[in-house]
């Protein structure tokens, strides 16, 4: 099999199958059907889905962790099972788990020392990694006492201490606080400044729009579109918006679908394709609007239109 040398990921027609329960009352569930999808290097790729889209699935085909039931995956040009393939992947798990006892540099040290890493050098790289996830400091007290956000920064520190190329995480960002999210956030930022691949699992719409340079929308194991982050924001997909109205002015709007909304909760939502429109007869019967704010983002807008079925782009598109 070929590849263009600048893919970091490339997925062919892959499928996977669980089969569950018993003989007499077997379980199937076709967790990925057909799935083709290329990562260039050097770029973030977000993967999104709802629960049980399919998402862990592809990363732990991708790992080699799982046979897929039909297709093949090359990995920086060749097979994961390749031991020098595998040496410049790091992985962050979905739920990591690590020994509690220890401090966050002594686990850093011995995930440095299977790489090969010792002495000066060894200290060397855990000190950089520390700084990169922002764990200098608590660098030394034990992990027991870690907050989740902690915990993720570690597990990031642990994938990159041998300086992968590419970085695969399943839902880096889940259960995190804003202080976290925003964090992991900046991590992933400077990592990909650095020009590590990056490969995200998410359902976290935010973090996408401002980490990653395309994403792929995973819908019942079936890849629904792939696009760039930037040509989305600039999509004409509508997202919904509030608008703040005195509860007083509701009889001003006697006959229309907002004066209900208006006298009982002090505003009404409208649809962004309809704002100008609401806007404009708000403003004809006198009735000041005291606030406007989307209820959603874009990007949120997109993929729950995309996972409709009513998406704008051309399905399966893979431009940059
Ligand atoms: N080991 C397994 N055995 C049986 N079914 C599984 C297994 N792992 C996942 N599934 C099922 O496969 C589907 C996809 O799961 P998963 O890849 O974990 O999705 P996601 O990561 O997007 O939430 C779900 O329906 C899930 O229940
Ligand atoms: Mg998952």
């Amino acid at each position: 099999m070929t590849t263009p040398s600048n893919l970091a990921i490339h997925i062919k027609g892959l499928s996977k199958t669980y089969k569950t329960g018993f003989w007499f009352k077997p379980k199937i569930t076709h967790a990925l059907n057909n799935l083709t999808l290329d990562v260039y290097e050097k770029e973030a790729f977000g993967l999104l889905g709802l629960n049980g889209a399919g998402k862990t699935t592809a990363i732990k085909i991708i790992l080699g962790f799982l046979a897929p039931t039909a297709g093949s995956v090359q990995v920086l040009g060749g097979k994961i099972s390749d031991r020098e393939v595998r040496n410049q992947i790091g992985y962050l798990s979905e739920l990591p788990y690590f020994s509690r006892q220890h401090t966050g540099r002594e686990l850093l040290e011995y995930f440095g020392s299977l790489h090969g890493l010792s002495g000066s050098k060894l200290h060397r790289r855990v000190d950089e990694v520390l700084e990169l996830v922002r764990m200098s400091k608590a660098s030394r007290e034990k992990v027991s006492g870690y907050s989740k956000g902690m915990l993720q920064r570690i597990g990031i520190g642990q994938a990159l201490i041998g300086k992968p190329k590419l970085l695969i995480c399943d839902e880096p960002m889940s259960g995190l606080d804003p202080v976290g999210y925003k964090e992991m956030r900046d991590i992933f930022i400077d990592l990909k400044k650095m020009g590590t691949t990056l490969f995200l699992n998410t359902h976290i719409m935010d973090e996408v729009e401002r980490v990653c340079d395309r994403i792929g929308i995973l819908h019942g194991g079936q890849l629904r579109e792939v696009a760039s982050v930037s040509d989305i924001l600039q999509s004409s997909v509508h997202v919904d918006y509030w608008v703040d109205v005195d509860s007083q002015d509701a009889s001003r709007l006697a006959g229309t679908p907002f004066q209900k909304s208006i006298a009982e909760n002090g505003g009404v939502q409208i649809t962004g394709s309809s704002l100008s429109e609401t806007l404009n007869l708000l403003n004809q019967r006198q009735v000041k609007t005291k606030g406007l704010r989307p209820l959603s983002s874009v990007m949120e807008a997109y993929f729950l239109k995309s996972i409709a079925g009513q998406s704008s782009t051309e399905s399966g598109r893979a431009s940059k």
